[in-house]
């Protein structure tokens, strides 16, 4: 029999780690979760729990507590890690920088320090689409030029990103999100935004709960086909089992990096779109909720939000063929999902 691999999820107890939990241990791998609860509740532990029929291994911590890490190393010794934990609020991290810059990228470094003092050099990281800012030309491919950040939020990740592929002695899979919506099928996890949601699907979902009066779609004078900015919406059990797809790829000796020209990839450094491949306007987002739900959306076309991309959506070529990853469930899913989480709230 062999011994089921124990994995390190920063992070694990928020919205993308702890459906990732779910998936690491379908496949089989030990999910060892740290979580600061910064922007998560201990509850989650217990929804887990539920879902997995067992209480997962769960440290209350501090990623740049180098102390406790280095503990935590000693006594799991994971083989890989999953790096989801980091502040994600665009609008605070034009208010707050360093405290961005502290927990995103100091607690990058301070994590990275502790796996090469322990001997672990494999990790999957939570990068962003905001890497591309206001792209060229649509989809985007991952040799699609980045552009300079928009917020020290955005400024994190292009950080990160060349801090990892520097330090060649990590093995990095490097994941760009799109935008991650829905919650797990069960509606016992899902997503909790603190405070006012700044994100399109909370916000509407808490609008048609009534806790919101009116959804306001920033701006309808957009140079789309409807007048509203387009997004690639992808459910986040899609992009949980992504995750899965990377830590295989980084356990498989035999892989071969692919790299078109412009593509950030090198040995020890893979970027990847995690992304459906298809937009959608912020209409038809309404749309597709009424549709799935039976639902109406109270909502009125508002001043443009500063900053917003006209549109984005990703190129998912490398990542289907390469990574042998696609997402598989749909907009109306997303949808339904995210409603159903939204009533258990
Ligand atoms: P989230 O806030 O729900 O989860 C992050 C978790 O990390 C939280 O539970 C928080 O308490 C924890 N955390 C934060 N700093 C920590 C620290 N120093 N030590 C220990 N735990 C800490 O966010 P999420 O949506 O699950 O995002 C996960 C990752 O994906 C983040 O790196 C985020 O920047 C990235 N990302 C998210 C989106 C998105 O739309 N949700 C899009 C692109 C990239
Ligand atoms: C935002 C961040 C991005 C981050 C991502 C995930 C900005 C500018 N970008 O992406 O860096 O990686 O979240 O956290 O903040 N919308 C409305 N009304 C609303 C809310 C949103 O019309 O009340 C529209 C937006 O204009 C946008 C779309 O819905 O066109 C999606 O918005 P949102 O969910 O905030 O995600 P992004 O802006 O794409």
């Amino acid at each position: 029999m062999t011994t089921k691999q124990n994995i390190l999820v920063t992070g694990g107890l928020g919205f993308i780690g702890s459906h990732t939990v779910l998936c690491l241990n379908e496949a089989g791998y030990t999910p060892i979760i740290v979580d600061n609860l910064h922007n998560s509740r201990i509850e989650v532990l217990d929804a887990l729990e539920d879902l997995l029929g067992y209480r997962p291994i769960y440290i209350q911590g501090d990623v740049n507590d180098v102390q406790l890490m280095s503990g935590l190393f000693n006594e799991y010794n994971p083989s890989a890690v999953i790096h989801f934990a980091a502040h994600k609020a665009v609008g605070e991290s034009v208010e707050k920088p360093l405290m961005y810059y502290q927990n995103n990228v100091v607690g990058l470094i301070s994590l990275l320090e502790v796996m090469k003092g322990m001997g672990c050099s494999k990790m999957v990281f939570s990068s962003s689409c905001t890497v591309y800012g206001e792209p060229e030309a649509v989809p985007v491919k991952e040799s699609t030029p980045t552009r300079p950040a928009a917020s020290p939020y955005g400024a994190t990740k292009q950080m990160a990103e060349v801090i990892l592929k520097d330090n060649s002695w990590c093995e990095v899979q490097c994941l760009r999100y799109f935008n991650p919506v829905g919650a797990h099928p069960s509606a016992k996890i899902g997503e909790l935004p603190l405070g006012v949601p700044n994100n399109l699907i909370p916000y509407l979902t808490q609008t048609v709960a009534g806790i919101r009066e009116k959804l306001t779609v920033y701006g309808g004078d957009y140079p789309t086909s409807d007048g509203t900015c387009i997004r690639d919406y992808i459910h986040v059990m899609d992009l949980a089992e992504a995750h899965v797809a990377a830590i295989d790829r980084l356990f498989n000796p035999n892989r071969i990096i692919a790299s078109q020209e412009g593509d950030p990839s090198s040995e020890n450094f893979e970027v990847f779109n995690i992304g459906t491949g298809v937009g959608y306007s912020v209409l038809e987002v309404i749309a597709a909720f009424e549709s799935a739900t039976d639902e109406k959306v109270n909502y009125a076309i508002g001043d443009r939000r500063a900053g917003d991309v006209v549109a984005v959506w990703a190129d998912t070529n490398k990542v289907n063929n390469v990574l042998g990853w696609s997402a598989k469930r749909d907009l109306s899913t997303m949808m339904k999902d995210a409603w159903h989480w939204q009533q258990k709230c």
